[in-house]
């Protein structure tokens, strides 16, 4: 079984796919952790942002692994190093780039042949897993997303100053970049289910995937 959630920025998909995983008993692959990698890679490298040619070449020979949740890049855990602003910040200049969604897409097809998965992020119903049995899109309004986000970093410690303002401003512009790119924009596929989580708890949304997929709609 193959389960595709794609959805904009903090629309909440990690968080639902990963309790579909459990409830399932399938494998989560949460992509979006690979273009934060890549991202890290680049900057602990002092690879010029600008240098796509360096950043395509650092992306092909770049190993991301996984043990559960835990994230590796070139062995060196990253889990937590992934999720920090200046990383969120430059992954939407990454994840444009042709090669590097080449080389992650490759991957990501790899991890998925034989193997029952549920995979979140921006292209997986139109591009990872275009086959994929049940395609779901989660959307959420700006604002709500944002009041999301700004709860999670405050209860975390990761506000660094950052206003509710400035958060919904970092969404947005993220959300830009991934729809108006050339290659594997952000997309809600004719074949995918659109479920707007906005006045939905995490259990209702759960709920109603699971939903779908026992209805086998
Ligand atoms: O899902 P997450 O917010 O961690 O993704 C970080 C960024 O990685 C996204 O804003 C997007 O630019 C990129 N991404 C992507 N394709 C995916 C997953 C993530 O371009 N399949």
């Amino acid at each position: 079984m193959q389960i595709a959630i794609d959805g904009p920025a903090g629309a909440g998909k990690s968080t639902i796919a990963k309790q579909i995983a459990k409830t399932l008993n399938i494998t989560y692959l949460d992509t979006g952790a690979m273009y934060r990698a890549i991202t890290k890679g680049v900057i602990d490298r002092k690879i010029d942002f600008a240098d796509q040619k360096a950043i395509a070449q650092y992306a092909a020979s770049a190993v991301i692994t996984f043990k559960g949740q835990r994230v590796f890049l070139d062995g060196e855990e990253v889990t937590e190093g992934i999720r920090t602003p200046e990383v969120s910040e430059h992954t939407s200049e990454v994840a444009p780039i042709p090669e590097v969604r080449k080389v992650l897409v490759q991957q990501q097809q790899r991890i998925a042949e034989g193997t029952d998965v549920i995979m979140d992020g921006r292209d997986i119903g139109s591009t990872v897993l275009p086959n994929a049995d049940y395609k779901f899109y989660l959307d959420a309004a700006v604002s709500e997303r944002a009041k999301r986000r700004y709860e999670e970093l405050q209860e975390k410690g990761g506000l660094n100053g950052k206003t509710l303002t400035d958060i919904e401003a970092d969404i947005a512009r993220r959300d830009y970049n991934d729809s108006h790119r050339a290659v594997d924009p952000l997309v809600c596929c004719d074949d995918a289910v659109r479920i707007d989580t906005t006045h939905m708890t995490i259990p209702e949304v759960v709920a109603c995937v699971i939903d779908h997929v026992e209805d086998g709609t």
